[in-house]
């Protein structure tokens, strides 16, 4: 693997462990703010986040690459109202996605097929993100104003489930 290829992938587990401590400062909010659904739901956001990192560093590891863990930014925190942070996680996931596309882009220049190979998941993963990030914000926009389909729109979210990624699905 060429070096500009590791340092990347190395730098999008940097970003994927950030996805997961800006999502667990979301669900902090969540249940301070006494909506446990979404605070239920950016719990589990975060751990899909950190299981993105270990197939990034999995991969490293199979390519007989080095694996550098470098500081964590901290999450800005402060929020405004309660959509405010599903506005955010779209944010950040369009922001994902351009990473995603920077590593693609820089394989492809290489000509390194295995790494765009192993990139298709995560440019699939990154158009369910973006859609379910869009859909939590829509319905906040729409519902979040009543109290009663707040509380609906908080139990839906408090019944996610987590799954292990199917490339981690053997580990
Ligand atoms: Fe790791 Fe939410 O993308």
């Amino acid at each position: 693997m060429k070096d500009t290829i590791a340092k990347l992938i190395n730098e999008q587990i940097n970003a994927e462990l950030y996805s997961a401590y800006l999502y667990l400062a979301f669900a902090d909010y969540y249940e301070e703010e006494g909506l446990s659904g979404y605070a239920n739901y950016f719990e589990i956001q975060a751990a899909e986040e950190r299981d993105h990192a270990l197939i990034f560093r999995k991969y490293l590891h199979e390519n007989g690459e080095k694996v550098h863990l470098a500081a964590i930014e901290q999450p800005d925190v402060t929020f405004n109202s309660f959509l405010e942070p599903l506005e955010k996680a779209l944010e950040h996931e369009k922001f994902v996605t351009s990473l995603i596309n920077k590593i693609y882009a820089a394989a492809y220049d290489e000509h390194d097929f295995r790494t765009m190979n192993f990139l298709n998941w995560f440019v699939d993963e990154q158009l369910e993100e973006e859609d379910n990030a869009d859909t939590m914000v829509t319905r906040m926009k729409l519902f979040g104003g009543d109290a009663k389909a707040l509380y609906d729109l908080d139990n839906e979210c408090a019944a996610r489930v987590y799954t292990t990624p199917s490339p981690l699905a053997n580990e």
